[in-house]
């Protein structure tokens, strides 16, 4: 894989050791800026977890008090010793069926009648740089960055050894962790459950804060009490799902953006995943997070490995704010791989809101010519343009130029594109595959579905089997061609239905639970090579919207299409929830049409701008329909996005209102260097006799004196006569906070730039 390295970033300070491991006591530390965690070999050989928390160089093993806690059972080597239970002692990475009745971390069943494993120490190894995994996006360091612990147990029945990888991100506030599974036996082992880590935290009342949702209604943010018994966060539809992300924040009860321990996990994989949470008898909470168990089953021969997804993990204790800045920065240092990452990226227009699938090559022409004169930079040709494509029913895997709507070929639209002075750009659905299709008609098993049953059926298409290697073979020719003979300077690469009807005729029967992980290896293995071989091209990931909105995607893909809701004050919620774990800077948004097509509901062009401006920004509309006051308005929002895309592409970001404030949602990004700050606001309960809208800023130099340096209204003010100070400190702005001027009408928003003096 290609490690993109941006000279934009700032030198990594010198190397510092975070791997501790005393052998002494057993004791391994790992050791961030902000946090430590720590395990331990216990007795026996168990590795018991000691501590995750605030940055602290202490044995944390005094906590673990051994002791006989009734219906937990011992190991058999302490005969009378009832002190020691699996059950009740912090594990590192949960056994199965061997005294521990919490959630486990691995269930298999070896061809020799045994089932779970009872793992105990080996060894462990401290190595320079991170870990790699074979086939998975995973985390990757610069040079000296990061350091890797491996601690290796084993199962003595099964011959099962499992390296717990640990990778420390010692500046980011990160450590990564994943699982290789080795069968060192002689019989073959079924992995039934694999997950990338456990987590326990035996003290403390903990809410679970998740992102769930549905189809143009991504990650909503939903906050729990962690209560006895198990709670699932999962998704088995083959992706990581429109209806849960694969991120979780465990919390304090009094855990707010600016306070309190918080802990983030967030799986780097696109595919079923499952996050299960566990409350136990003696209140100890134990999380669990990997690969999706319900259809996974893993065939592993003696002389085989498996490798985990890997799981990030970072600690807070100064609230959400500071946790969601740690998982910004290490994905746009650390994860997403694309050149891109730290490049400006430029203003689209998208056919899909604009004409669907109505259009032919005069009218997408004539969308450049018109979008161009706005300063637009990017026309993308979105779904309709290949086989008989007028309708979503067909034509998936024909990736052959629809000739009676583009007469000239792909590459005679792109040639007035170009000389309209756009650049241009193409949506793909490469997974897919319709049934009315000459593709289906000459390889009607290339489909997933299960023999002997009638196909399930989504927006009219099947998936492909990508646990194939003809297939992703076939799809890397074709797509590989297409954009090595055309002009194609920007990919959305989309996915519009979710898996189900799992088999693949290409596997055994004893490898069938297989599919699903395999299918995302082999799409992981296409994307890699397409986006290797064409690194200027900007690659936009998208499923239906932000079906699979996650970090396994964002290795490869530096942006993502959010929801396909438009709206700007539905986004609010669906930006503000992805927001926790994912950087602004990745977020795919649009100003669309008003009415919105989603939901029917009218918004100034302005609040539209000002929304997607928390994003990638660009347009996804017929300029041809605008008014001249909505075009004019556009002409200047290009500028303005230009003059605040380093700041918010690498700002830090503040969230300052909570998702439950109906009233209004405010945001503000700070460069690095503090020397500036772009506040955003939006009225989305407008008030008779309205109370006054206050936010505090947040990130500021306190010392320093800040003017404004423009502001903007958007939609109606109320009146004029509320004067703005021209200059305040940053002391002021952020503890006095600052009263924004009345706002007036449907859906009107307010940007404000200021800058140090
Ligand atoms: C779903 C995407 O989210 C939309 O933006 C659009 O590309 C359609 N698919 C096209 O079929």
């Amino acid at each position: 894989m290609i490690l993109y390295r941006s000279t934009e970033i700032r030198p990594w300070e010198e190397p510092v050791l975070s791997i501790e491991m005393n052998q002494k006591n057993g004791v391994f530390t790992l050791l961030t800026k902000n946090s430590t965690y720590q395990m331990r070999v216990g007795p026996l050989g168990y590795l018991l977890h000691n501590y995750y928390g605030r940055r602290c160089e202490d044995d944390f093993g005094y906590l673990h008090l051994e002791r006989d806690c009734g219906a937990s059972p011992n190991p058999y080597e302490l005969a009378d010793g009832r002190s020691f239970s699996l059950d009740t002692m912090p594990q590192e990475y949960s056994g199965s069926n061997c005294g521990d009745y919490r959630l486990p971390s691995v269930l298999l069943h070896s061809e020799s009648g045994i089932s779970g494993v009872d793992l105990r120490f080996v060894k462990a190894e401290i190595q320079d740089g991170k870990y790699s995994l074979n086939g998975l996006p995973s985390a990757f360091d610069r040079g000296s960055d990061a350091q890797t612990l491996v601690v290796t147990l084993r199962d003595e029945a099964t011959g099962v050894e499992t390296d717990l990888l640990y990778a420390v991100f010692e500046q980011q506030d990160v450590i990564t962790r994943a699982v290789r599974f080795r069968n060192t036996g002689k019989k073959i082992v079924h992995l039934e459950k694999a997950a990338s880590a456990c987590l326990d935290l035996p003290f403390g009342n903990w809410d679970l804060i998740h992102f769930h949702g549905r189809h143009a209604m991504e990650r909503q943010m939903e906050r729990i009490s962690v209560s006895n018994g198990i709670q699932v966060i999962s998704s088995e539809r083959g992706s990581s799902s429109h209806q849960h992300n694969p991120f979780v924040i465990l919390c304090e009860h009094t855990a707010n953006e600016d306070v309190g321990e918080c802990y983030g996990q967030m799986l780097c994989y696109s595919g079923n995943f499952q996050i299960e949470t566990e409350k136990d008898q003696t209140d100890s909470v134990r999380t669990v997070a990997g690969i999706g168990q319900r259809y996974f089953s893993w065939q592993l021969c003696p002389g085989e490995f498996f490798e985990t997804p890997e799981l990030f993990l970072s600690f807070s204790c100064e609230g959400f704010t500071k946790l969601s800045q740690n998982f910004h920065r290490f994905i746009r240092s650390n994860v997403s791989r694309s050149p891109w990452t730290y490049r400006r990226r430029p203003v689209l227009i998208n056919s899909w809101e604009a004409a669907y699938f109505d259009f032919d090559e005069d009218r997408i022409a004539q969308l450049a010519e018109d979008a161009k004169t706005l300063g637009v930079e990017l026309l993308v040709l979105d779904d309709g343009w290949f086989g008989e494509r007028n309708t979503d029913n067909c034509s998936l895997g024909d990736w052959f130029i629809d000739r009676k709507k583009l007469p000239n070929g792909l590459d005679g639209l792109i040639r007035r594109v170009n000389e309209a002075g756009l650049k241009f750009g193409l949506w793909i659905e490469p997974e897919m595959i319709s049934e009315d299709s000459v593709l289906f008609r000459e390889h009607p098993d290339w489909a997933i579905r299960v023999p002997g049953r009638k196909p399930t059926i989504g927006r009219c298409q099947m998936v492909l089997d990508l646990t194939r290697k003809e297939i992703t073979e076939w799809l890397y020719q074709t797509f590989s061609s297409l954009m090595r003979e055309n002009h194609i300077e920007y990919v959305k690469w989309d996915m519009n239905r979710c898996m189900t009807d799992l088999y693949s005729p290409a596997l055994p029967p004893e490898r069938q639970g297989e599919v699903s992980h395999r299918f995302m290896m082999g799409l992981y293995e296409l994307i890699e090579r397409l986006t290797s071989e064409f690194p200027d091209v900007l690659f936009e990931g998208c499923a239906g919207g932000g079906g699979r909105f996650d970090a396994g995607m964002l290795a490869y893909f530096p942006q993502i299409w959010c929801s396909d809701n438009t709206d700007p004050i539905a986004r609010l919620k669906i930006q503000q929830g992805s927001s926790f774990g994912y950087p602004i800077s990745v977020f795919g948004a649009h100003v669309s049409a008003s009415p919105n097509h989603q939901t029917g509901r009218s918004t100034p062009i302005g609040t539209r701008a000002a929304v997607a401006m928390a994003g990638t920004f660009g347009y996804e509309l017929d300029p041809s329909k605008l008014s001249h006051e909505d075009k004019e308005d556009i002409i200047r929002q290009v500028e303005r996005f230009h003059g605040l895309e380093d700041l918010n592409r690498e700002g830090i970001l503040y969230r300052l209102t909570e998702p439950e404030n109906i009233r209004f949602t405010a945001w503000q990004t700070v460069a690095e260097d503090r020397k500036s700050s772009l506040l955003t606001l939006v009225l989305t309960e407008p008030e008779g006799n309205p109370r006054p809208l206050h936010v505090r800023w947040k990130g500021l130099d306190p010392e320093q004196n800040y003017h404004v340096a423009w502001i903007q209204y958007y939609g109606c003010r109320y009146w004029d006569e509320e004067k703005l100070p021209e200059r305040l400190s940053g002391a002021a702005l952020m503890y006095g906070g600052f009263t924004v001027p009345r706002l007036y009408g449907d859906y009107p928003s307010i940007q404000i730039l200021i800058e140090q003096e």
